[in-house]
């Protein structure tokens, strides 16, 4: 008999290891099925919250799935020291750290107008010499419409239930931040200049000293330039890319800068919530000052394959109880992933510039 032939018994010896195998294939098929949401059709994934912001032509492919368009700087975050009584990270020690950064408008479309861009954003990665880095995606409103990330994902929801705006309506009435914001989108002056315009964190992070103690904070980057608002009939006549073709121009002539400032929370503070506001008389550190000095192109710039996501934070500085940065860190990231897998829709040239 050939001995590589297998008898009856040979195989009934293997049957324990073969089904043990079957049952670590199966485990992790069901741990991927679970991950991926395929086994709670209703479990809100980041999958779907990213799907939600698509536009209803669908997503533009190669794009940030939101705060489509934008440009890119480069530039340096001069610290002055004062940020190391907050956190031993090495961003807050005296000294000049390089920066990559993006201005934003908040929406899927890289081609809307920039008169339409209700919400403007910046996008920030300081590096410091050994190697650690601070991301950042701030936006210019003061608080955000919603407390909790399934509260944005409901509004999404709601908003693009355009034919019947009714759904809108009966969704704010349950969340009163979403009326809050609405006042604040209709009565906050629009600007010249990205140049203008402060950006807040919103969300929150605990900093950790030299001493060991912990520090709940917000921070916002406060323009140097004094804002000039547009009046609304003034704004409708504005270029589509003004906001990009007065930027470029303006830090061509000279740098632009901004002041980094930390507000310090208060016990009872709501660090977990950032549709609320904290009370104007909390303590706050100036640390330091954001230098834009070159404007990059957006096509294959520095930013394209960058991903500010929010929890990328440097030794001395962490999450706190505030929900969003890790929902949004996940949304960041599927969007990241489809965006540069569809690399080819990208536009390569200066031309195709939104
Ligand atoms: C659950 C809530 C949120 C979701 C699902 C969400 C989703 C996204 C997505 C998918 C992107 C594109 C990421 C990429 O492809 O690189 C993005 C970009 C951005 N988000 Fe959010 N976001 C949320 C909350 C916020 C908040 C609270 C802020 C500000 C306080 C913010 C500010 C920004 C900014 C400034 C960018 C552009 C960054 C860049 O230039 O790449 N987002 N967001």
């Amino acid at each position: 008999m050939n001995n590589t032939q297998k008898t009856p018994s040979s195989t009934a010896s293997h049957a324990p290891r073969l089904a043990a195998i079957g049952l670590c294939v199966a485990v992790i098929a069901v741990a991927f099925a679970y991950t991926g949401g395929w086994l709670s059709p209703a479990r809100l994934t980041p999958a779907k919250i990213v799907d939600s912001l698509a536009p209803p032509g669908g997503a533009v492919k190669g794009y940030r799935r939101n705060h489509a368009k934008g440009i890119c700087f480069t530039g340096t975050f001069e610290s002055n020291g004062a940020g190391t009584s907050l956190s031993r990270a090495t961003v807050f020690q005296t000294g000049s750290y390089p920066v990559t950064g993006r201005f934003n408008l908040a929406g899927p479309v890289p081609t809307m107008a920039d008169s339409a861009g209700r919400v403007r954003g910046l996008g920030l990665r300081i590096q410091t010499p050994d190697g650690d880095e601070w991301r950042t995606a701030m936006i210019d409103p003061p608080f955000f419409p919603v407390a909790r990330p399934d509260d944005f994902y409901a509004l999404q929801l709601a908003s693009a239930n355009k034919g019947d705006p009714s759904v809108l309506k009966r969704f704010a009435a349950t969340h009163p931040s979403v009326a809050a914001f609405g006042a604040w989108a209709s009565s906050a002056p629009f600007t010249e200049s990205y140049a203008e315009d402060r950006y807040n964190s919103l969300n929150s992070s605990v900093l950790t000293n030299a001493q060991g103690q912990d520090s709940t904070v917000r921070w916002s980057f406060i323009p140097t330039a004094t804002p000039v608002p547009i009046a609304p009939e003034a704004l409708k006549t504005r270029a589509p890319n003004f906001l990009f073709e007065e930027i470029t121009q303006r830090v061509a002539s000279a740098p632009q800068t901004w002041t980094l400032v930390m507000t310090v929370a208060q016990p009872g503070d709501p660090t977990a919530d950032p549709s609320q506001a904290w009370p104007d008389d909390r303590r706050k550190v100036e640390v330091g000052k954001l230098v834009v000095s070159r404007i990059e192109p957006e096509p294959d710039g520095p930013c394209r394959d960058l991903n500010f996501d929010p929890t990328v934070l440097p030794s001395g500085m962490r999450t706190s109880d505030d929900p969003f940065p890790a929902a949004r860190s996940a949304a960041y990231s599927v969007s990241y992933n489809r965006r540069t897998a569809e690399e080819k829709d990208y536009p390569h040239t200066p031309q195709e510039q939104p």
